[in-house]
């Protein structure tokens, strides 16, 4: 089965053509990152128009490079939600004319889910159940994965996600958009016993996460021993990269504590951790360990696939066209597309629409 996939969910316009939901014969990315970074963050409209600009030729190209044509295609996927309202549209738009055109099917894929499927390309077959951390600058979920293609939600954040907690922190220190790298290469040089942060405990016993008290206190850290940003490149001092490896510790021993309590409680036979914070060696080197205790297999994507990218879409809707699953031309964007099809408890739900997921 030869899928097309397409993401535009935020600032990253991609097309990639994969075979069997495995082989990956093209990934084209187009990054908006120099668009965005005067700004220091995403802005929505600039997105969005940006993404109208690049759909086509990165499609062609994601095409010419997996050397096959239009008529070869079995399907195509695209991501559905959740993202901006501005991106998400014009991918679901092109996926959907395409479709049309030539009349193959066409599905809707979470991009949640297709980042849990980022693994697939360099890994062995996922062995079920599997237990995975999605980590990235929207969303940091803990999913229970009893089978293919079915999710419970055990862990998510009821603030920042922990990419922009990175994000924010690294802006207050006077680093570059995004943050992540830009913090990562300063605690390599930094000393986190010499700036700790504490990781937040949510009072009422939920396994979630929460990074909107670290930003605070580093804020208050940085105000009481009145730093200065070192703009326009300048030296960093010492003491901001110890401030950077403190809160890289502080945001990897989150991570990691909760996903190996839950890994001793739910017994899965593989770890997953996937999302744009992927990428970090540290959250790497510990998950690792952790994984090492609990004698699981832990999955990563490789840094390529770890931020966004169209072939971990197109592996996820191949496994549902496969299953049979199929989109009609009213499939629309929705940018809070939630992942949970196990155990879907409506009034835990409920209460966390009070968050910002
Ligand atoms: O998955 P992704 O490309 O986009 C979303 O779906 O959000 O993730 C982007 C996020 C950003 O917040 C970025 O700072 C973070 O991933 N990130 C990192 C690293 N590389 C990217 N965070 C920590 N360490 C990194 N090396
Ligand atoms: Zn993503």
């Amino acid at each position: 089965m030869l899928v097309l996939g397409i993401e535009s969910s935020c600032d990253e316009t991609a097309a990639a053509v994969v075979r069997d939901g495995r082989e990956m014969h093209s990934s084209v990315i187009s990054s908006q990152i120099e668009l965005h970074r005067p700004f220091g963050g995403v802005v929505p409209e600039l997105a969005s128009r940006e993404h109208l600009v690049k759909i086509d030729p990165i499609v062609s190209e994601a095409m010419s490079t997996a050397k096959v044509t239009f008529a070869d295609l079995d399907g195509i996927a695209v991501t559905q939600g959740p993202g901006l309202i501005g991106s998400l549209l014009v991918g679901v738009c092109y996926a959907k004319a395409l479709a049309y055109g030539l009349d193959i099917p066409i599905v809707g894929v979470n991009h949640i889910e297709g980042h849990f499927y980022s693994v697939v390309f360099e890994n062995p077959p996922i062995d079920y159940p599997a237990l995975a951390l999605i980590v990235s600058g929207g969303h940091t979920n803990l999913f229970f994965v009893s089978e293919e293609g079915k999710y419970k939600l055990i862990s998510r954040t009821r603030d920042d996600a922990a990419g922009e907690a990175f994000d924010k922190v690294a802006k207050m220190l006077g680093l570059g958009y995004p943050g992540g790298p830009a913090i990562e290469k300063l605690a390599l040089e930094g000393d986190s016993a010499r700036a700790r942060f504490p990781v937040a405990k949510i009072s009422d016993g939920r396994p979630d996460f929460s990074f909107s008290g670290l930003k605070t206190a580093v804020a208050r850290y940085l105000r009481e021993n009145e730093f200065t940003p070192a703009l326009d490149g300048g030296e960093t001092s010492q003491w901001a990269k110890d401030v950077a490896a403190g809160v890289q510790e502080s945001i990897v021993r989150s991570l990691v504590r909760t996903m190996e309590a839950s890994a001793r409680d739910l017994r899965p036979k593989t770890l997953i951790v996937a999302g744009g914070v992927a990428c970090n060696l540290a959250l790497r080197e510990a998950a690792e360990a952790a994984a090492t205790r609990l004698g699981l297999p832990v999955y990563f994507p490789s840094r390529y696939l770890s931020t966004d990218n169209a072939a971990m879409i197109a592996a996820a809707g191949t496994a549902k066209l496969i299953g049979g699953q199929r989109d009609g031309l009213d499939l629309a964007a929705d940018i809070t597309l939630r992942l949970q099809n196990v155990d879907n408890d409506a009034a835990a739900l409920k209460h966390r629409a009070r968050y910002k997921l």
